[in-house]
């Protein structure tokens, strides 16, 4: 039987979800899932990254322990994959001692290959990406994935003889391995192909400037380097280095018919198609089979990330439509391989396009129909040759093409041609005047079947990607099966059961309203506490769209804060000097408050509890330290404190004492 390992990055820890960690992870998922719908056994592997420059430097601003940031921030990973459905099988963290072990074997085998030496290092160093950048490769003399300046570093560091596997690297990358080629897409291929023909210098692989890292074996003072660090856990994860190293054997000694896929954004591809292939030669250890790298989100046409700030954060979108609305728009919008932009705009029309108006009103429409010619059941009528069937056949060929080639706005593609093929089939036999005039034939039956048999297909082809609507729709097919039995089988024509009870007719996706979603207040505007609720507690079904429903009162409690981490938030008294309206928001107020000597712009969404004349001169409690967001194109510096009224949610501000002066601080 053939075996799929798949990975995603591990994710740092000094950052919150957004869209672009959800979109490689939603791959991965998807991926798994068509494997094992296709027969592969499959392991999935997630994590975290928790050591390193980055990490040590938050711990040190909030004066905790490093271990501390990183046990507070993995769980937000590892809940909201859980709470979206990811099925992942294992969850890494690199501070975990099976993890260290790995490290250390690794590093033990590269030791024992000669390929390590001491020597004293420096140049220009980019913290986000934790590597020294040769001054040529910077652009105007700041980070090229960043664009933020690095430091200068000096230090005396362990290296590894990168240099000497040049030749070995520019092997694997020409013949590839069995048969598919090591990198993924060929542009990327290219790409790496001729950063190594440049010539490779050895790389420093320990630090000695911080203390936050895995000591390195062998000396004292030093850390293993993170990249080095973090790379192993695609390993260590499978049990390497330690007593039960079963998995290892299953998923990563090489076999016949066994893959092994890393997918990483292009911003860490050097990493994963260099360096690692490197280690691992040296270290005498099996290759993955491939590296699969696709491009970036962006935002404003700047690549989304935690340095820019122009991030999209799923709790929102999650929130109003349902993760499978999600993980549709994630797959269809971005080719592979490619940049894409992200636009609510986009997402929305995409949603109403596809979801509500492709799936959902077809299975409507159809289920509707055939629920009433059949006294709620599914037809007894079957029909082997039709031209719903062509279509279906063709559109699993072109699916199944998109999957195997990691083109999956193909396989998105196919779907919803096979949708509006159904759609016309249903259109030119006009089954609803027909039964007037011939009244319950077995022809008429059988073009209910092969409309519903249609749609049991394009279920069961959704399903990888988005598996709560697939499920939702063989539901009201009449179809009582978890989407994760599905197999390749039920590719096959003719699956639908005859004469069994179908669900009673109901909507599957609620139509959105573009302008109610963009002028209804983001999860930024809404408390902290309740942004990471809606994070975690995220349902998996889509809710009525329109406007966003409030977190669910039955979220998992949170863990209770210590009084450092209230300290973190700066609250202000402030006055209100102008407010007015946003235009076009039946919510957003726009009001400039004066915070101590500072004025600020600040947009809230109160305008529906409001008028700007009972705000002017008022005074009010702001989040003086949020970060700024843009609300309908104002940036807003800050969030005013209100109370959110029970069964409306109408807001009502906080009252201060009119003789604080603005600016003191609220603790
Ligand atoms: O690099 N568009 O972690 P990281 C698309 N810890 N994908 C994006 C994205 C965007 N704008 N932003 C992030 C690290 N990603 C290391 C990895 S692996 C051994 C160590 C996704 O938290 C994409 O997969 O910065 C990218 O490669 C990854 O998140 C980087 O996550
Ligand atoms: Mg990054």
């Amino acid at each position: 039987m053939a075996s799929f390992y798949v990975t995603t990055p591990i994710y740092y820890v000094n950052d919150r979800p957004h869209i672009g960690h959800l979109y490689t992870t939603v791959v991965a998922d998807t991926l798994a899932r068509y494997r094992r719908f296709s027969g592969d056994r499959v392991r999935f592997l997630t994590g975290t990254d928790e050591h390193g420059q980055n990490i040590e430097k938050v711990a040190r601003r909030e004066g905790v322990s490093p271990r501390e940031v990183a046990d507070r921030h993995a769980p937000v990973f590892s809940r909201l994959w859980e709470s979206i459905g990811v099925t992942n099988d294992d969850f890494i963290r690199t501070t975990e001692p099976r993890h260290r072990a790995g490290v250390e074997e690794l590093i033990r085998r590269i030791a024992s290959s000669g390929d390590l030496y001491l020597a004293g290092h420096e140049g220009w160093y980019c913290a986000s990406c934790e590597a020294y950048y040769p001054e040529k490769d910077l652009s105007d003399g700041t980070c090229p994935v960043h664009g933020s300046k690095p430091e200068w570093q000096r230090e005396e560091n362990v290296f590894f003889r990168l240099s000497r596997y040049g030749e070995r690297l520019l092997e694997l990358y020409e013949k590839g391995i069995d048969g598919r080629p090591f990198v993924y897409p060929e542009s990327r291929l290219n790409e790496v192909k001729s950063f190594v023909e440049q010539g490779l210098k050895d790389l420093s692989v320990s630090r000695t400037a911080i203390q936050w890292g895995i000591p390195f074996p062998g000396y004292p003072g030093h850390v293993v380097y993170v990249w080095l660090d973090a790379l192993t856990n695609y390993i260590s994860a499978l049990g390497f280095g330690q007593a039960d190293s079963a998995l290892y054997q299953d998923y990563w000694e090489p076999a016949e018919g066994r893959r092994a896929v890393h997918l990483v954004g292009k911003d860490i591809l050097r990493f994963h198609a260099v360096y690692w292939p490197a280690f691992l030669m040296s270290a005498s250890l099996p290759l993955p089979s491939q590296v699969v790298s696709h491009g970036w989100w962006l935002k404003d046409q700047k690549k989304m990330s935690k340095s820019t700030g122009n991030v999209v954060r799923p709790a929102d979108l999650i929130e109003t439509f349902g993760v499978d609305a999600l993980r549709w728009h994630l797959l269809a919008e971005m080719a592979f391989g490619q940049d894409a932009n992200f636009s609510d705009e986009a997402f929305v029309n995409r949603y109403n396009a596809d979801l509500a108006n492709g799936i959902g009103n077809t299975v409507s429409r159809a289920v509707r129909m055939a629920y009433d010619a059949f006294s709620g059941k599914t037809p007894d009528e079957r029909c082997e040759d039709n031209e719903v069937r062509r279509a279906a056949e063709e559109a699993v060929a072109a699916w199944t093409e998109g999957f195997e080639s990691y083109r999956f706005q193909d396989a998105v593609d196919a779907i919803r041609r096979l949708l509006t093929a159904i759609d016309g089939y249903i259109a030119s036999r006009e089954p609803w005047k027909r039964i007037k005039v011939e009244g319950l034939t077995p022809a008429l039956a059988r073009v209910h079947h092969n409309a519903l048999e249609g749609l049991r297909i394009v279920a069961v082809l959704a399903s990888p990607i988005v598996p709560g609507a697939s499920g939702a729709v063989l539901a009201r097919l009449g179809i009582d099966r978890p989407v994760s039995s599905l197999s390749r089988q039920d590719l096959a024509w003719g699956g639908l059961p005859l004469g069994v009870p179908l669900a009673k007719p109901a909507a599957l996706f609620p139509r959105a309203d573009l302008k109610a979603y963009l002028s209804a207040p983001s999860a930024k505007e809404k408390t902290v506490e309740n942004e990471t609720k809606n994070e975690s507690a995220a349902p998996a079904t889509p809710a009525p769209a329109a406007a966003p429903t409030p977190a669910p009162a039955a979220a998992p409690a949170e863990p209770r804060i210590t009084i450092d981490d209230f300290a973190r938030m700066d609250l202000r008294v402030g006055e209100v000097l102008a407010a007015e309206k946003v235009e076009k928001s039946k919510k957003l107020m726009k009001m400039s408050i004066k915070v101590g000597e500072e004025v600020r712009t600040v947009v809230g969404g109160i305008a529906t509890a409001y008028k700007p004349e009972d705000l002017v001169g008022r005074k009010l409690v702001i989040v003086a330290n949020l970060a700024p967001a843009k609300l309908m194109g104002i940036e807003s510096n800050g969030m005013v404190l209100a109370a959110s009224l029970p069964g409306t949610g109408e807001p009502s501000l906080l009252a201060v004492d009119p003789a604080v002066p603005s600016g003191t601080r609220v603790k």
